[in-house]
């Protein structure tokens, strides 16, 4: 029996890691496709005599933009940043770079406290997005993800702990608490092209996760979303394990709530689904805020609220619905500073890595795309009921529309499949309402079949053709014979790049075409595990991090779990897709090479980027280094830091 047939039945998954059923005719797919694909796929021989051309695209008649280095090479456990001769990096606002309030200087003894970590960059920068305050982007605000928190965070080797290695000090737990949300900060180029923090900006803001924050559309309100906090289910505090971003054409950042589950506990024998299907257990990832519940500072249960157990006779006089107003998208207006950060239910809630636009269109909907990262979990988009018009009050934009999960189909055909209440029996079967579809939108998708996926991560939009890539990462559990066309290797321990075309372009349409991009590998894999023929200067393992910049120049970003053969560091990767026509055949001489631009230093994750307008300069996070970069001294805490990369002589980042 098929898993879709199963689902059919209505028996949805109670956890992430059911295996998905054989699909049959995965095998003639794949090689029929390969024939047909303009990616890195397994057209590799093709690909490579192309290798390094980058010449006019048809699209338009528009010059296809031309990457100007060399590969560099990878490396293994080497405590620094490499990138192409002719570039050079600068470290940005590090964890503990004063930006707001009395400006405290960082303690590398980890000894600065609850409120100055409050007034500091957090930890684990992650995705981030350039807003620039004048047109070459002289000056700008850099918004960023504080993804989690190491413990790095405290003295000596950590925080205080019991026996059960759960916290027992309500200020590192307050200073944990603080270390994670987002930053915004200003910053400043000056003539010799070095980027720094406006340290006394009104514009540098930091939020964590005790930050007020509303509730917006379908289920705000809801009784799945009320608490002792906020008994009308209105509010909620704070936003963790923000990875991945999204924006908006109307200049609002959207903060993604991705691991949610490693926050929360609860102990009960039969957790109601929403909890259950999050993953959320007795331990979370160990965080254990609740420990430290009932001392005599805490305020208004700020750490009551992480035990999702009911403690009492009613949901308003607990929180064990605390957690359903977790796993959603924040928009953050991070040019108004007195804006109180708002979840936008309308969007799902779901492990969210990404929200990021299809093309934008004035008079049309917007569709936002959104992976789920989670073993067999699936793809989403959001379109607006709403069309965009520039400059329009664009509030309720992200209330208002029709969220979405795709199927993949065998013929590289898919299918959105409409998470709408309203007109599904299926769900009006399982659901109460709307609201309720979206705080179980993992349960909902499951019941209309979409498709399983290996991790989807981030997602971006060619500015040329309006094709959506998306990088899922790995899934070393899908076994044999469960394979489908669209993750068609088990195990994946490398992951790939799926790409999808909208029919006519549209941002609401209901179906369209896809193909595999690329399938990351290392280099001396067999070629029917290296498909795309990766090799020593271009291997990768584990994609995450993606982004087209407006020139149409690719940046793939590994978070890699996978071995590599010619070095493991976490890098970036750059390349000029071809420009596809209308029926996707290659055209080898427009296909730019596939090339490794940056690598990390040792233990790190290479995450988030953006850009100026004028793309002199680049950002780049690095996350959780395990050496002791930036210093680089060998004895200091390692830091998460902003790196800038730009060119000696003052050109484009290209
Ligand atoms: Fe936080 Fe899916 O990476
Ligand atoms: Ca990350
Ligand atoms: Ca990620
Ligand atoms: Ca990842």
């Amino acid at each position: 029996m098929t898993r879709r047939q199963d689902l059919k039945q209505g028996q949805p998954r109670l956890s992430n890691t059911d295996a998905p059923s054989m699909n049959e005719i995965l095998h003639t797919r794949v090689s029929r496709r390969d024939t047909l694909r303009g990616g890195l796929g397994l057209a590799a021989g093709t690909f490579f005599a192309g290798a390094g051309i980058s010449g006019c695209n048809s699209e338009g008649g528009k010059t296809a933009a031309k990457l100007s280095f060399s590969s560099v090479p990878g490396s293994t456990d080497a405590d620094m940043l490499i990138v192409p001769p002719g570039f050079t990096t600068d470290i940005l606002a590090p964890w503990g770079t004063p930006i707001t309030g009395s400006f405290p200087a960082f303690k590398p003894d980890g000894t600065n406290s609850a409120e100055e970590q409050a007034q500091q960059m957090g930890q684990n920068h992650d995705g981030m997005q350039f807003y620039p305050l004048d047109d070459s982007g002289d000056r700008g605000l850099l918004v960023m993800n504080h993804e989690y928190s190491n413990a790095t965070l405290f003295p000596g080797d950590g925080r205080s702990e019991d026996a059960n290695g759960a916290p027992t000090d309500p200020d590192q737990v307050r200073k944990d608490i603080n270390a994670h949300g987002v930053a915004i900060i200003e910053v400043q180029r000056d003539s010799s092209g070095k980027v720094s923090v406006v340290q006394g900006s009104s514009y540098n803001r930091r939020i964590t996760a005790a930050t007020p924050m509303q509730m917006s559309g379908p289920a705000a309100g809801d009784a799945l979303l009320r608490t002792a906090y906020d008994p009308t289910g209105m509010s909620t505090r704070g936003t963790v394990n923000n990875c991945a971003r999204g924006h908006t054409p109307w200049g609002t950042y959207l903060a993604c709530e991705e691991n949610i589950q490693g926050y929360f506990i609860n102990t009960q024998d039969n957790p109601p689904r929403e909890t259950a299907r999050m993953g959320i257990n007795a331990e979370g990832f160990g965080y254990l805020w609740s420990n430290v519940a009932g001392d005599p500072s805490e305020v208004n249960g700020e750490f009551a609220r992480f035990d999702t157990t009911p403690s009492a006779a009613s949901a308003t006089a607990d929180y064990r619905n605390e957690a359903n107003n977790f796993g959603w998208v924040v928009e953050i207006d991070p040019k108004n500073p007195a804006s109180t950060p708002i979840k936008r239910t309308a969007l799902g809630r779901m492990r969210h890595e990404g929200c990021e636009p299809g093309l934008i269109r004035a008079g049309e909907p917007i569709a936002f795309y959104m992976g789920d990262d989670d073993r067999f979990e699936y793809f989403y988009k959001f379109v607006t009921a709403e069309n965009y018009t520039p400059g329009a009050d664009a509030s309720n934009m992200l209330d208002n529309g029709t969220l979405y999960v795709a199927r993949f189909n065998a013929d590289g055909s898919g299918e959105w499949l409409k998470l709408d209440y309203a007109t599904n029996p299926a769900l009006q079967n399982d659901f109460a309402s709307q609201a309720d579809v979206l705080v179980n939108t993992r349960t909902a998708a499951d019941i209309l079949g979409a498709t399983p996926m290996d991790r989807p991560e981030w997602s971006t939009t060619d500015p040329a053709t309006g094709e959506i890539y998306l990088t899922l990462t790995n899934n070393t559990r899908r076994e044999e014979g469960d394979e489908n066309a669209a993750n068609p290797r088990a195990p994946n321990s490398h992951g790939h790049v799926i790409r999808l075309a909208e029919d006519n372009s549209r941002a609401d349409a209901t179906s369209f075409s896809w193909d595999i991009f690329l399938f990351a590998s290392n280099a001396n894999a067999d070629a029917d595990f290296n498909k795309s023929g990766l090799t020593q200067d271009n291997e990768l393992g584990s994609p995450d991090g993606i982004w087209f910049d407006p020139r149409g120049v690719l940046w793939i970003q590994t978070d890699n779990g996978a071995p590599l053969d010619f070095g493991g560091n976490d890098q970036m990767l750059a390349v000029v897709p071809a420009s596809l026509s209308g029926d996707r055949t290659i055209n080898p001489q427009t296909q730019a090479e596939l090339k490794r631009f940056f690598v990390g230093p040792a233990g790190c994750e290479v995450t988030g980027v953006t850009m100026t307008p004028d793309y002199r300069t680049m950002f780049v996070n690095i996350q959780h280094p395990g050496g002791s970069f930036p210093a680089n001294d060998g004895s200091s805490r390692p830091r998460s830091t902003t790196v800038v990369i730009r060119r000696e002589d003052g050109g484009e980042v290209i």
